[in-house]
């Protein structure tokens, strides 16, 4: 899968994809990741990317001209399966999205910054919008990572246990069941017994009981997801 970004402060998004399981997905070609500045289309000496807002306001806008040159500068190689802006405004993310985007093969994602981006460029570029919860961020960037995030280590090959993406929170509108590690009692503070039967059927069993009551508990709205 490849993923290009585009932003007006690429230095952001320089470390998140750097480390951990995204590192590895790089590394396994199994996700390439490209940051374009946008101030390299910046219009005129000062490479100016932003303006005022039209009829009056606080805050700049970014304008139509640098993003449509970056844009179909990429689109000479590149086919996008999906032009994603990352907006508070905009549908929001859920596992079912970043399963279904993991599918693709090439995405674009666009970070705006500043009061946002013009909307003729929205209107006529945009195939999907996509909000990472009900909070204002300062920019699309990190917003970006967590999307990123979410579908990198969706794809296959990515994860070393091949079924572990499958048994999160989320998937199956379901939270995981709690996870222990060694000792087996730390301070007298137990781990569950069936955790050590090694009865495989009962284990399987146990963590869906307790799956399933921590979503009725926590999260009954998952439960009413379809
Ligand atoms: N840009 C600013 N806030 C955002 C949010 N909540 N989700 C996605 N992009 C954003």
């Amino acid at each position: 899968m490849r993923i290009d970004i585009i932003s007006a402060v690429p230095e952001l998004l320089s470390s998140p994809f750097n480390h951990s399981i995204l590192k590895r997905a790089h590394q396994r070609e199994l996700l390439n990741i490209n940051v374009i500045d946008l101030r390299e289309y910046g219009i005129g000496q000062h490479k100016q990317i932003d303006d005022y807002v039209y009829g009056g306001g606080s805050g700049m806008v970014m304008m139509m001209e640098p993003l449509v040159n970056c844009l179909k500068q990429l689109q000479q190689n590149i086919k996008y399966d999906e032009v994603i802006y990352l907006t508070p405004d905009g549908t929001k993310l859920n596992q079912k999205l970043s399963n279904s985007l993991s599918l693709k093969s090439n995405l674009l994602l666009i970070c705006g910054h500043y009061k946002g981006i013009d909307q003729r460029f929205r209107d006529q570029y945009v195939s999907l919008e996509i909000s990472i919860g009900d909070y204002v961020l300062s920019g699309g960037e990190l917003a970006a990572a967590v999307l990123v995030d979410s579908i990198g280590r969706l794809i296959p090959g990515v994860l070393n246990d091949e079924t572990s993406a499958l048994t999160d929170s989320f998937q199956d509108n379901l939270l995981a069941p709690p996870v222990y590690t060694r000792p087996e009692n730390f301070e007298g503070l137990k781990v569950p017994k069936i955790l050590l039967s090694g009865h495989e059927a009962k284990i399987d069993e146990w963590r869906y009981e307790q799956s399933l009551e921590r979503t009725q508990r926590l999260r009954p709205d998952l439960l009413q997801e379809e």
